[in-house]
């Protein structure tokens, strides 16, 4: 294997290598991944195991269900994974901080990260502090595992790296980009099951479509996301914790 350090790498530990690339192996990441723009490697936990079983889990100190991923196992995964000094350090974990898309700009602009996937019923929390991994989630819901919210983190971070988008625009118009929900899109045919596309976006009058277009997201971001909009009114408010 080749390791070119000047491209923007995701490095994932998992249990279920295998996993990958899975979806990011097509369309948009998948097209990037195959001409080189950026580079995966998924890295089997287990082979950092040293017992004869190659158990990588054990019982929860104190009691409980479940098993717990050790400490020694994963912090070893890391070290032998790791030769970037720097490198964002992340563990997929749905009591992380919520995923967004200034952290997703942030780590694309990066050397790109070392991903965690856990499993089971959690990491021990030694290795999560004597590693600092930043734990992060990526919404209120629980997976069975970090491995698809690795995938989410990876697709949304690979579409910002120079050249993956092409032509298309370079997002500044989408969700989130702006603090706004993305406003409602039509394509031809102009009447479908009797709706008809929105009169003005067939005017040719660009500064009404653009405007039109603001409306729509500020209406559908005050509907849908009222915190997304509280933030927006308050840009300066920071978070304490950041
Ligand atoms: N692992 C399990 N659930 C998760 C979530 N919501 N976000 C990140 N990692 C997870």
């Amino acid at each position: 294997m080749t390791t070119d350090v000047s491209i923007w790498r995701a490095t994932v530990l998992t249990l279920f290598p295998d996993m990958f690339p899975g979806p990011l192996g097509v369309s948009l990441a998948g097209r990037a991944l195959g001409s080189g723009l950026w580079a995966l490697e998924a890295r089997d936990i287990r082979a950092s195991a040293t017992d004869k079983h190659r158990s990588v889990d054990d019982t929860p100190a104190g009691g409980g269900p479940g098993m717990v991923l050790r400490a020694d196992v994963l912090a070893a995964a890391i070290d032998t994974a790791d030769t970037t000094p720097g490198r964002p350090r992340l563990l997929m974990s749905p009591r992380g901080r919520p995923l967004t898309q200034a952290r997703v700009a942030e780590l694309a602009a990066g050397p790109g990260p070392l991903i965690v996937c856990g499993r089971f019923e959690g990491i021990d929390q030694r290795v999560i502090e004597a590693r600092s991994l930043e734990e992060v989630s990526i919404g209120d819901y629980v997976l069975s595992g970090g491995e698809i919210a690795a995938m989410a983190l990876i697709d949304a971070c690979v579409r910002l790296l120079p050249g993956v988008m092409g032509k298309l625009a370079s997002g500044t118009e989408e969700s989130f980009s702006e603090g706004l929900l993305e406003y409602p899109q039509y394509t031809r045919p102009q009447e479908f099951e009797g709706r008809q596309i929105p009169e003005i976006l067939v005017s040719g009058d660009h500064a009404k479509v653009a405007a039109w277009r603001l409306a729509q997201s500020e209406a559908l971001t005050k509907a849908r996301r009222p915190d997304l909009w509280a933030a927006k009114a308050a840009p300066t408010k920071k978070t304490t914790d950041g």
